[in-house]
């Protein structure tokens, strides 16, 4: 009787192991972020976290700090990180370069493209493909990319902007991709060209990529989107569904001019 009672756990005990186990970790997250160019404070307080293959829209007027946050995501050099915490799968990245967060699954497609001028589509996917090869096969990329298969000998810089900018999204596959972060994909492109690069966002979302769209076409992005997180000079004014944002005329006037 008496060794029953000293081995075995009390209750409160039971309780923490319980909790500790069940506590599900978020794939991607990140938590209070701060950064700054110099001197100049623009990200401030960024918190927000996106389950794996989910959409999310990051929205937000001119200025507000979208591309700011992707690039502190991307831990590029600019803007510096100050403060916060960057999570995927259970990783690190606010402790990562740029090149070991790349490694890590986190791809940014910035807005200009990027596009290697003197290199045939192909060229620009296979150089991608870090060795040893972690990211998409070729074929399984143009199964994708109909458009980049039937060009996969022209030089890259002489597609279509719509081309370019598939052809950008493409080559974040050949990496090794967990995250897949967008800045304005839809700019400049005519609206059937959004319809296809749409489908093809659809299309890896349902191979499990977790993608942070950012968009002045707001409505385009949030159709998209299963959730939206609205910057306002830096922070974050909501976050929520993509659904109810789309329904709210006043969150949409107030933050998004639309
Ligand atoms: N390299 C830089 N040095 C100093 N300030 C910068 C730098 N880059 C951006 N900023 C400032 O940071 C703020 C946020 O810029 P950011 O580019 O993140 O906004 P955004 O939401 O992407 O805007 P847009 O919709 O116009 O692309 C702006 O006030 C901008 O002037
Ligand atoms: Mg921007």
């Amino acid at each position: 009787m008496s060794t029953m009672t000293m081995d075995a756990p009390t209750a409160i005990e039971i309780d923490v192991i319980e909790t500790s186990i069940t506590r599900e970790v978020p794939y991607f997250a990140v938590e209070d972020l701060h950064a700054y160019y110099g001197e100049s404070y623009i990200v401030q307080g960024v918190s927000f976290e996106i389950r794996r293959g989910e959409i999310l829209a990051l929205l937000g007027r001119n200025g507000a700090g979208k591309t700011s946050t992707l690039r502190t995501i991307a831990r590029l050099d600019d803007p510096a990180l100050h403060q916060g915490e960057i999570w995927l799968e259970g990783k690190p990245v606010h402790r990562m370069r740029s090149h070991e967060a790349s490694r890590a699954g986190i791809q940014l497609v910035p807005e200009d493209r990027r596009i290697i001028p003197g290199l045939t589509v192909e060229e620009n996917l296979t150089l991608a493909q870090v060795a040893p090869a972690h990211g998409w096969e070729l074929d399984r990329i143009y199964a994708h990319f109909p458009r980049l298969a039937e060009r996969r000998r022209q030089e890259g810089i002489t597609l279509s902007g719509g081309e370019q900018q598939m052809l950008a999204i493409a080559r974040a596959l050949a990496r090794d991709i967990k995250l897949l972060l967008l800045d304005e994909p839809y700019e400049g492109l005519a609206p059937v060209i959004v319809k296809e690069i749409e489908k093809i966002l659809n299309e890896i979302k349902a191979d499990g990529i977790t993608t942070v769209i950012v968009e002045q076409n707001a409505i385009a992005a949030l159709e998209l989107a299963d959730r939206a997180v609205i910057l306002d000079t830096g922070a974050v004014a909501f976050t929520g569904t993509a659904k109810h944002v789309l329904e709210n005329e006043d969150l949409r006037q107030e933050y998004l001019a639309i």
